[in-house]
């Protein structure tokens, strides 16, 4: 009804704009005096946390791309080899388990059934497993040795949206949990990222300012039969989910590339008029990526492209060579996923919206899906 939607046309518009207080309210009473404790996490046990050789992340859907971007994460503070494998995957691969081996599931219903069965896997294998879930007492945490809820608020929309943002929250506070338990980072560095997360609420009401923009440029690609995303490193989830974000609302082919690849095939893909969106990392990433990104737009835009930028704010480099630039606020660039997806959301649901699609409800697809 109207009144559950809040005044919003739609649940998908009302869960985008949400987003800040979905990051806000998971991280609220897990971080102390600027430091990071879980208490769900206190049961656990700390030696048990340090005990962990290898993680291994077990999600499906947009939940596996959160573990995508968290493992840059976790693996750069906690130094511990995080996988990150969709549940039906891993679940049938007779995979390499043992009691050092943290399985850490995502699921926002917390009753996606290849989840849970991969969780069940583990277990009996002898790992220890960890649940992140946005749905109190699901089975999925009913199913673990400890849970992390996050406090997205009920998400209706089938495709998911602010969940997402608050896996990837949840997650970070994690990585930095097991990362001063495990002593990995001073506490100057630690200092930092919860200073970077704290900011990410006011950055994301930042980027939301900009809807009307990416709703235009959603109205002009109204007809659009392919759509294309490149990123990389943490940009490179972002660039997946973007393009599942398009399939599943606006039922155009996407497809999203981790940018380096870009030579490895998908560039044959690129004629005149084919929008590419580009997930472009900070300047001020410490592997130096950004030119490497910005040399990509320069060879997709030769040959055509029409190249939609989503770029930190004052990154001059791209103006020349891409035809639209969203801006996001200045972030670390580990944050930046968190700020960079809701451009790629509201531009699925605005094209949905122009196409007169249930932006709520797409076709064929179930909000959780309780079967294997
Ligand atoms: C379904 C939904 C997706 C979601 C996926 C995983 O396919 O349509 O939006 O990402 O399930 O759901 P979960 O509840 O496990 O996060």
């Amino acid at each position: 009804s109207a009144a559950e939607k809040g005044g919003w046309s739609s649940f998908m518009r009302k869960e985008v704009s949400e987003q800040p207080d979905a990051v806000a309210n998971t991280i609220r009473g897990r971080i102390t005096d600027g430091v990071v404790a879980i208490p769900e996490l206190e049961g656990f046990g700390d030696d048990a946390l340090r005990d962990i050789r290898r993680i291994t992340v077990v999600a499906c859907g947009t939940a596996a791309y959160a573990g995508m971007v968290a493992k840059y994460a976790i693996e750069q503070w906690a130094r511990i080899p995080v996988e990150v494998e969709l549940s039906h995957e891993f679940r049938y691969r007779d995979p390499v388990i043992d009691e050092h081996t943290l399985v850490v599931s995502i699921s926002q219903s917390g009753e996606t059934m290849d989840t849970l069965m991969a969780v069940k896997y583990a277990r009996e294998q002898g790992a220890r497993a960890i649940s992140v879930c946005n749905t109190q007492g699901a089975t999925i945490p009913r199913e673990s040795d400890a849970v992390v809820y996050t406090h997205a608020g009920p998400e209706v929309a089938v495709a998911s949206t602010k969940a997402f943002v608050a896996q990837i929250t949840a997650l970070y506070l994690f990585g930095l949990h097991l990362a001063r338990v495990r002593g990995t980072l001073s506490d100057a560095r630690l200092a930092e990222q919860v200073e970077e997360l704290q900011a990410v609420p006011e950055k994301i009401g930042t980027v939301l300012e900009q809807a009307d923009r990416v709703g235009e440029l959603a109205h002009w690609m109204s007809d659009t039969r392919s759509v294309l995303f490149l990123g990389r490193h943490v940009g490179y989830p972002i660039a997946l989910e973007g393009a599942l974000k398009l399939k599943e609302l606006a039922y155009i082919h996407a497809e999203g590339f981790a940018a380096g690849e870009l030579k490895h095939g998908p560039i044959a893909l690129i004629e005149p008029g084919q929008p590419v969106f580009v997930v472009v990392p900070s300047p001020r990433h410490s592997a130096n990526l950004h030119p490497k990104v910005v040399s990509n737009i320069q060879e997709i835009r030769a040959r055509g492209a029409r190249v939609i930028a989503i770029a930190e704010a004052g990154d001059a480099a791209v103006l020349p060579f891409a035809d639209e630039v969203i801006r996001i606020p200045l972030a670390a660039p580990l944050f930046e996923p968190l700020l960079a997806v809701v451009p790629l959301q509201i531009f699925a649901m605005e094209l949905s919206q122009a196409k007169g699609l249930d932006v709520d409800q797409p076709r064929n697809l179930a909000k959780s899906v309780t079967v294997e």
